[in-house]
């Protein structure tokens, strides 16, 4: 076995408490110099070293930049920097238009420190309230070789309201346990998607909501972490802390101001990158499933979803499409690749895509094209002897490319371009990676010895082995330090599986730029996505890439939508899934994000499978997708439960594409949020902070599925508003103040969705079960795909507030193009009641993109002040 016992034993009985408080000597202040707008002070370690995990680092550097009035950058370094810090390439810094070096007399945030006596410490401070943020003055600070701890103070005798931190399915805001709450952070597969627990992705980044006001703080730190919120009654004050453990990296944070919390999501995008535009077709429904036989039967899928008259719009293929699992290889069988083209044309003519999976593992195999290439242009990561480092994934023995090497997204570039040539491959709408935390399915040295003897190459791991990389000391910074355990450090996060190691890429091996995987592991789904992001944009440079990943870390968004990966098909999971789109959306700053609608692993329940046909249309990201040895669960093999509930749940969702796209639009040019936490509108109401099953979708519609298994009724929450039914039309007057209230004979089918007064919604005509439409539909039948959709016109729907005002917004563009330039419309309603159920639309914006999609009607609903619903049917332009 390649991990000792003693490792094994300690990785288990790790508990969710901070590392023991020694009596660590801290740093103190040497030299300081300040401008308006900086501090740069030399620190250096303040007694006998304690070497608590590994050695101090004696010199260290602290760097203070007000970057804009909202923005405070605080880095703490090692004074050679030696220390590995995340690429600026892989994570550019803010830009420069974002970070005009504001004074510290203007900015919100201030910072303020001891020098020493007994060791040095920083506060940041909100300028305009007074109130203490940030304060490391409890505990010294902790910077050694592998070990970082750095610990905050959060407001005494009161529970912090701390949300983010993910990739995580815990609630979502975190909780505050007696004996402490962990998360750690390494990506890895999980089997399931069990809470406490770390999961694909990282994102070290926290928002903490006071009712004062809301402030982000983003720790640019790659390295494999344990964050622990506990309690310390140090001071006497039972008082929370939020500490950092982290075994690599530096201190760099970036401290957000708000107030607001949309404020800080839109601060944090300036830090990490605005998420990427989405194609309008990725918003349709999405079919996929492990497993499916062959293409006979996919068509059959399309089919059976066609006369069941539920929209498809895009079919996925998952890796049964491969020869032998091989990326860039169609089964000849079971999916022949003219067929497989064949099949791909025709979904195009009925204005379906077609999505298709790659995984990085690629198979170690001297006739394999791919790998040959690759080998050829020296883009797989290396063993410490030198040769391919190699592990097992779904084909077999495999390489893994090194996605930090320039020729790694060339070659990369190449194969994508020739297998997915539109002429002569296959045409695909979009890729899916995967598996590319990355997960290795070999656990140990021993797996492959028996079917594979050139395992040899791969290095024993041996306890206290070191590593010098060869680049780090020829030139220089951030490269990672020397002589550094990579394999089991002395502290040991609380990863799931027993070493850092365990199904992944070994951590001592060294990346082309010379950093190293104990470094970079977190960022290794990251890497793949910019390089397949830039590989489908070489393809078709003017189309908008759709790109989906399992791996993500901070800034991800920019390339990839995310899906959570291997959930349950069970009522747990499906709560789950709304917690975990909370803090993707709003901490996150990850907007296009779903769950595998029915569940992925075991056999999905009907009244479950059914309501969470109805969930997932209010998720951005809207897939169902199950497990090779799950039963198949497409929506209409249930017969009318389900298939109606899918059928009702999809044209409700299509009338609603365009409020979707506009809030995509938003959330991609600015930064704003678009599914949001109650708390997020409402960020006085203290009622609505660990709400964890309902949420906003866009700033008009709170969606308050029902949550326990198997019943037909829902107690929500509703803050202080005018509501009105999104379905039924009617008013629900809450101006007095939030009440909870209880829904019964929520069908199957069925969803609470209320209207928050002072909404204007833009909708499609798109569906027969429009009740404008009387029901009667209006000669119109429901649009099979979003291209039918683009050609509905529009409903404007008002919902006036306590004031009779409303206000909305309509984003239009061609659907597709990667620069627009001016061939958008940016349109802003705004409706002013006039006391007696009149009142005036006044619509204004830019209008750049050319359609002949009409607005057929307004409707103004009935705030219940005698005026009654109005429709003004019409056809303006
Ligand atoms: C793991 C992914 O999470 C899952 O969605 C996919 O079906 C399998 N890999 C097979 O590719």
């Amino acid at each position: 076995m390649m991990i000792p016992k003693l490792l094994t034993l300690s990785a288990i009985v790790s508990i969710a408490s901070a590392a023991p408080l020694a009596t660590c000597p801290g740093y103190r202040v040497t030299t300081v110099q300040t401008g308006d707008s900086y501090l740069i002070a030399d620190l250096t370690l303040a007694g006998t070293p304690c070497n608590l995990y590994s050695e101090d680092i004696t010199n260290l550097r602290l760097t203070v930049e007000y970057q804009t009035d909202t923005r405070l950058h605080v880095l703490i370094e090692d004074r050679d920097q030696n220390v590995y810090q995340i690429q600026d390439s892989i994570l550019p810094r803010p830009s420069s238009s974002s970070q005009n070096t504001t004074s510290q007399t203007s900015s919100d945030l201030r910072f303020t420190y001891q020098a020493a006596n007994p060791f040095f410490s920083f506060k940041i401070t909100r300028a305009s309230t007074g109130d203490v943020l940030f304060d490391t003055s409890p505990s010294p600070l902790i910077f050694e070789t592998q070990y970082l701890r750095l610990r905050t103070r959060l407001p005494p005798n009161k529970n912090p309201n701390l949300y983010g931190l993910g990739e995580h399915s815990d609630s979502f805001r975190l909780p505050v346990t007696e004996e402490g709450y962990k998360r750690t952070l390494w990506n890895s597969e999980a089997p399931y998607i069990p809470q406490n627990q770390n999961l694909y992705g990282s994102h070290p980044v926290y928002f903490d909501h006071r009712a004062d006001g809301t402030h982000g703080v983003f720790l640019r730190n790659a390295a494999g972490m344990d964050i622990v919120i506990g309690r310390s009654d140090d001071d006497g004050e039972h008082s929370r802390y939020l500490e950092y453990n982290a075994i690599g990296g530096v201190f760099d944070f970036y401290f957000l101001a708000g107030p607001k919390p949309e404020d800080v999501s839109r601060q944090y995008a300036e830090v990490v990158g605005l998420p990427a535009m989405m194609p309008y077709w990725s918003l349709g429904f999405h079919q996929c499933k492990y497993g499916w036989p062959d293409l006979d039967h996919v068509r059959g899928v399309v089919r059976n979803y066609s006369e069941a008259g539920i929209p498809l719009e895009a079919v996925w293929g998952d890796v049964d499409y491969m020869d032998g699992k091989l990326d860039f290889t169609t089964d000849p069988g079971r999916y022949p690749r003219e067929q497989l083209r064949e099949f791909v044309e025709e979904l195009h003519g009925k204005g379906m895509r077609y999505v298709q999976i790659l995984d990085p593992g690629i198979r170690y195999k001297s006739d394999y094209g791919t790998y040959q290439r690759g080998a050829q242009k020296d883009v797989f990561l290396k063993a410490a002897d030198g040769s391919c480092y190699r592990g097992l994934q779904w084909p077999g023995e495999v390489v893994w490319p090194d996605w930090i090497a320039p020729q790694t997204t060339e070659w990369w570039t190449t194969e994508i371009l020739t297998f997915y040539d539109p002429n002569t491959g296959i045409d695909i709408d979009g890729l899916w990676i995967d598996m590319n935390e990355a997960s290795n399915m070999c656990a140990d040295t021993t797996c492959l010895s028996s079917a594979q003897e050139s395992r040899r190459s791969v290095p024993i791991p041996v306890r206290g082995q070191t590593h010098l990389s060869p680049r780090a000391a020829a030139d220089g910074k951030h490269i990672g330090l020397p002589n550094r355990d990579l394999f089991t450090p002395p502290y040991s996060i609380s990863n799931h599986y027993p070493s850092l190691s365990s199904r992944t890429l070994f951590t001592n091996i060294t990346n082309s730029d010379g950093t190293s995987q104990y470094d970079t592991h977190n960022l290794h789904g990251l890497t793949m996505s910019m390089s397949t992001h830039r590989a489908l944009l070489s393809r078709s440079p003017t189309v908008r890439p759709f790109l989906l990943t399992r791996s993500t870390f901070s800034g991800s968004s920019k390339y990839a939508a995310h899906w959570f990966g291997d959930n349950f098909s069970s009522w747990a999971d499906y709560r789950a899934s709304i917690r975990q789109l909370l803090s993707f959306s709003a901490i996150h700053n990850y907007p296009m994000v779903g769950s595998d609608v029915c569940g992925f692993n075991g056999p999905a329940q009907e009244k479950m499978c059914a309501r969470w046909a109805v969930l997932g249309a209010w998720h951005p990201f809207y897939r169902n997708h199950a497990d090779v040895s799950a039963p198949d669960q497409e929506f209409y093999r249930w017969g009318s439960v389900v298939a109606g509930a899918a059928r009702k749940a999809v044209a409700t969702r299509y009338r609603l594409l365009d409020y979707i796209y506009t809030g995509l639009h938003y959330a991609s040019k600015t930064g704003e949020v678009l599914v949001k936490p109650l708390w997020f509108l409402f960020p006085e109401d203290e009622e609505t902070y660990g709400i964890d099953t309902q949420f906003f979708l866009g700033e008009a519609l709170l969606v308050s599925p029902v949550v326990e298994d198997d019943v037909q009724s829902v107690s929500f929450y509703l803050p202080r508003s005018v509501w009105y039914d999104f379905f039924s039309h009617s008013v629900l007057d809450q101006s007095s103040g939030g009440q909870t209230i209880t829904v019964e004979g929520v069908d199957w089918d069925s969803i609470p969705v209320y209207i928050r007064g002072g909404s204007i919604l833009p909708l499609r005509l798109s569906s027969p079960e429009s009740p404008e439409d009387g029901g009667e539909g209006k000669g119109q039948k429901q649009a099979m795909t979003t291209k039918e959709v683009r050609e509905r016109d529009f409903e404007i729907l008002v919902a006036p507030d306590e004031e009779g005002k409303a206000r909305g917004r309509l984003y239009l563009d061609d659907g597709e193009s990667m620069e627009v330039g001016g061939r958008e419309s940016e349109i802003e309603f705004l409706w002013e009641g006039s006391g007696s159920g009149g009142g005036r639309l006044e619509v204004r914006g830019v209008f750049g993109y050319e359609t002949e999609v009409r607005v057929r009607r307004v409707v103004v609903l009935d705030d219940g002040r005698g005026g009654g619903k109005k429709v003004v049917e019409g056809g303006g332009g």
